[in-house]
């Protein structure tokens, strides 16, 4: 049987690059699968948040998931915080992974900064933490945006060597499924620089509240080059934009990757469509998809942050449901390891 597993953080505002790297499958996955959708509250505070604001994107995740068409009746939807079996097989699994393993993780580097001795600790252990909410579940799949593959491998070897250890068959190794044209959304202002919600400046990225207005200014804003659009020779055979052309023209390649993806078309169809053409005009054609397929969604996620008591039951209920799923597992895990249960 597969089952689906993935999280975001509400450590920031939810942008395009969350929707179309993630929370978009996520919607797709559920007709076909048993899928649970956790709003990781404890990977949130490896760096410090404001306590209030902390709740308030947990609700609006929450609403980002619930605005984007996830069912709360058919997939599970909480926050992790909720359910200790994440935090509790973490522990194992701090006992199970090897410094080495964790000082490869190119995220720590990036998020501890240059004073990584004042990082918190749990900052280092985060993807133990990733690892547990995955497999306390003994989920097969997650899907995930391109940022989170190594993340991802770890969680199999994690696996792996827990089996090794205990001499037993007991972690799946799990798929990543990395899906769709848009699996590493750029920021707007440097096509270098992966879209963010830690990212300082707002214009970088599109937010899922933002309005049209907003939408229109900041696509208006974006960085791009002084030539004119593309043609058919800077998508590869395999569909996807040729190194060169992306390392040449990574803003380019951006808008252009976001537009394919809002219109579920294929990039070399797109290309086709704008070859030549000034990005004055393409980034009009943007920003009309742009509005029309985020401004219901989110509308509707204002609408939902406002009535919070919906919201709230929504976890509530999904986190009975992902407790009642976890423990029997962390059980077995407490008995593997040897944990007396007087
Ligand atoms: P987070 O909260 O940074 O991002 C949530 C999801 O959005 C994807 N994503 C992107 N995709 C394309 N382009 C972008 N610019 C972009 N930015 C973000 C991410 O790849 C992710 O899928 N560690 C995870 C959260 C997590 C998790 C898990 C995920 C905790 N436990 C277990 C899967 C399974 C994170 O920080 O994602």
């Amino acid at each position: 049987m597969k089952r689906i597993f993935s999280g975001v953080q509400p450590s920031g505002n939810l942008h395009l690059g969350n929707y179309l790297g993630a929370i978009r499958n996520f919607v797709a996955l559920q007709q076909d699968f048993d899928c649970i959708y956790c709003v990781v509250d404890q990977h949130a505070i490896t760096l410090w948040q404001d306590p209030e604001a902390l709740r308030q994107r947990t609700r609006e995740v929450t609403a980002g998931y619930l605005a984007a068409g996830i069912d709360p009746k058919t997939s599970i939807i909480f926050n992790q915080s909720q359910v200790a079996a994440h935090s509790q097989l973490a522990w194992v699994f701090n006992c199970v992974t090897r410094i080495g393993w964790l000082n490869r993780m190119t995220q720590f580097k990036d998020k501890a900064g240059k004073n990584r001795e004042n990082a918190s600790s749990g900052l280092y252990v985060y993807p133990n933490l990733m690892a547990a909410d995955i497999l306390v579940y003994k989920a097969t799949h997650v899907p995930v945006g391109e940022d989170q593959k190594q993340h991802l491998e770890l969680t199999r070897d994690i696996a792996q060597k827990f089996n090794n250890d205990y001499g037993v068959e007991y972690f799946p190794i799990v798929e990543p499924l990395i899906q769709g044209t848009a699996t590493r959304v750029m920021s707007l202002r440097d096509g270098s620089k992966k879209m963010s919600s830690s990212d300082a400046s707002d214009a970088a990225r599109i937010n899922m509240t933002d309005d049209g207005d907003t939408v229109a200014k900041k696509i208006r804003r974006a960085t791009s080059d002084s030539e004119r659009l593309p043609d058919a020779a800077v998508v590869g055979p395999d569909g996807q934009f040729t190194t060169v052309f992306r390392q040449a023209r990574p803003e380019a390649a951006n808008l252009l990757t976001i537009f394919a993806a809002l219109t579920d078309r294929d990039l070399a169809a797109v290309v086709a469509e704008f070859e030549g053409k000034g990005f004055a005009d393409f980034k009009q054609a943007l920003t009309e998809v742009a509005v029309a397929r985020l401004g219901p969604m989110g509308d509707e996620m204002k609408r939902m942050v406002n009535d919070s008591a919906y919201v709230d039951s929504v976890l509530r209920e999904g986190a009975e449901r992902a407790a009642a799923i976890a423990a029997p597992i962390l059980s077995e895990v407490y008995d593997i390891v040897g944990f007396l249960r007087p």
